[in-house]
Formats: C-alpha cells, sequence, structure tokens
C-alpha cells in the first residue's frame, strides 16, 4: 500500500484528480470506480473543474459506483444517482448512459441486481481505477464488518453505525433506507488500481487499522493490503492513527522523484 498523507481535504482532491488525470490521458475510454460520500465531494469538484478548463473529458468514459440504496428510486434525491448527477455527471461531458450504479426498480428482484452488474463490469473491461472512501468502522462500499472477503455485489443490511453516520442527510420524516446493493469485496479486488480517500478525525482508528492491522473480515478495508495496486490519500487528520508515518512520506518521496526520472508507469 502506498500511504500519501497530505495536508488538508483540498490537497487530497487535488493529488486525486492529478492521478485520476494521469490515467484518463493514456486512456482516454478508461472505465472508472466512483464512490459517493462525503469525503469525495471535493474530488468531484475538482475534476469537474479540470473538465471547464479542458484539461480533461469524459466523453469516452465508463463508470460503475460502488454501492446503491435499496428501496429508493434514481429520482429522490437521496438516491446515489441523484447525488452523482448532481455534484459530477451533470457538469461534464461523460454520457450517462455509460455510468452505472446497482440500483434495483421497484418491481425487479433485488437478488438479481449483483450478477447483472458483476456481468456488466466484466463486459466493459473491468474497472482500470477505483475511487473510495472508509467507513468509521472500516467498511468498503457498503461491506460492513463481518463481509465476506469473497463476497460479489449483493444485497447488504446496514450496521447501526452506518446508519447512524448517514442519519445527518436525512430529514427526520424522510425515510432511511437500511439495506443497500454493494459491490462486494472481491468485486473491489478485481480492479486494476485504488485511490482510497480519507479524511477527518473520525476516520483515524479505521485508517490505522486498515494499514497497519491484520487482515481481518471485521475491518473490510483491511483487505486492500492484499491488492498490488492501492494508494491510500490522507488529510493529517486521518493519519494520526498511523504508527509508520515517517516510513510513508519517506516512500512517498521516493516514489514521486522516480516518477520525475522514468514517468509513471501504465500497464
Ligand atoms: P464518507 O463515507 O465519505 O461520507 O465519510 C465514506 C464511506 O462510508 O465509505
Amino acid at each position: 500500500m502506498e500511504v500519501i498523507v497530505l495536508k488538508n481535504v483540498e490537497n487530497v482532491a487535488a493529488t486525486a484528480g492529478v492521478l485520476l488525470g494521469e490515467l484518463l490521458r493514456v486512456k482516454p475510454a478508461a472505465v472508472l470506480g466512483l464512490a459517493t460520500g462525503g469525503t469525495q465531494l471535493a474530488l468531484y469538484h475538482r475534476l469537474v473543474e479540470k473538465y471547464l478548463d479542458g484539461s480533461l473529458s469524459f466523453k469516452q468514459t465508463t463508470s460503475f459506483n460502488l454501492d446503491e440504496y435499496l428501496g429508493v428510486s434514481a429520482d429522490n434525491n437521496q438516491s446515489f444517482r441523484a447525488y452523482m448527477n448532481r455534484e459530477f455527471f451533470d457538469h461534464i461531458d461523460i454520457d450517462k448512459h455509460n455510468t452505472f450504479l446497482p440500483a434495483c426498480n421497484e418491481e425487479d428482484n433485488p437478488r438479481l441486481v449483483g450478477p447483472l452488474y458483476e456481468k456488466k463490469i466484466h463486459d466493459a473491461g473491468g474497472i482500470d481505477l477505483q475511487v473510495m472512501g472508509i467507513g468509521a468502522n472500516g467498511h468498503i462500499g457498503f461491506n460492513e464488518p463481518s463481509s465476506s472477503l469473497g463476497s460479489r455485489t449483493r444485497i447488504k443490511t446496514l450496521t447501526k453505525q452506518t446508519i447512524e453516520d448517514n442519519s445527518r442527510l436525512f430529514s427526520k420524516d424522510e425515510f432511511q433506507p437500511k439495506l443497500a446493493i454493494t459491490m462486494g469485496i472481491a468485486t473491489i479486488m478485481d480492479v486494476r488500481r485504488i485511490l482510497l480517500l480519507a479524511t477527518g478525525e473520525n476516520k483515524a482508528d479505521a485508517v490505522g487499522k486498515m494499514v497497519e492491522g491484520p487482515v481481518t473480515a471485521m475491518c473490510p478495508a483491511s483487505v486492500l493490503q492484499l491488492h498490488e495496486n492501492v494508494s491510500v490519500l490522507l488529510d493529517e487528520k486521518a493519519a494520526t492513527g498511523l504508527k509508520n508515518r515517517q516510513y510513508y512520506d519517506w516512500t512517498y518521496r521516493q516514489n514521486e522523484s522516480l516518477k520525475e526520472r522514468f514517468g509513471i508507469l501504465h500497464e
């Protein structure tokens, strides 16, 4: 795992934007994995700026989101589809027909969504780069603690903590879903490159367990230790639980100078 500690939220978004841009410039038809949540907002706003100043285009890009609530329709403001349109897709040149979420229409069987989503990702050639956050409980996507490390896209019941963490986004009389459809942990492990972003003190504990703890289903993000191409982008606050910090800073400097001398390594 490459651990990159940056000063603040803006620097995390800017660095993630650069890494994503590096991919899109060599592979404009890249398949991106995307995520919702508060952490990603600064990144999406940054990417919109890059699109507006002409330095990035998403015209040929396909995207797959990590997850979607079950029982919330696409036109509901609380759906992840609505979030993606509002914060990102409506402001760039991506073809929305090429943007996918594991959503279930009201009349459909939610158990069939997962296998179809897996096939769609496979048919698109797999995900080149997945952007994601981490839950305060160590979840990735909605793979809550105790999720099978071999799981595929499926229905998950949210934990109390996740429901509480997200309750700030729902008004009192609004329906807050308890179920979601999420890419599985094995689905995530299949992607070629992962950018995991975490900011704020409330992520410090989960980040420490993910990077330096044992690989365990009780901290689903810890399985990323087994992925060969993960960059963890943190602000100072999210990095406070790391014991090995000096080494990460030193390694990042080495990697940057290697990049300067020899360029970027792409498959
Ligand atoms: P957040 O969510 O960005 O809103 O903190 C991250 C996550 O739960 O994965």
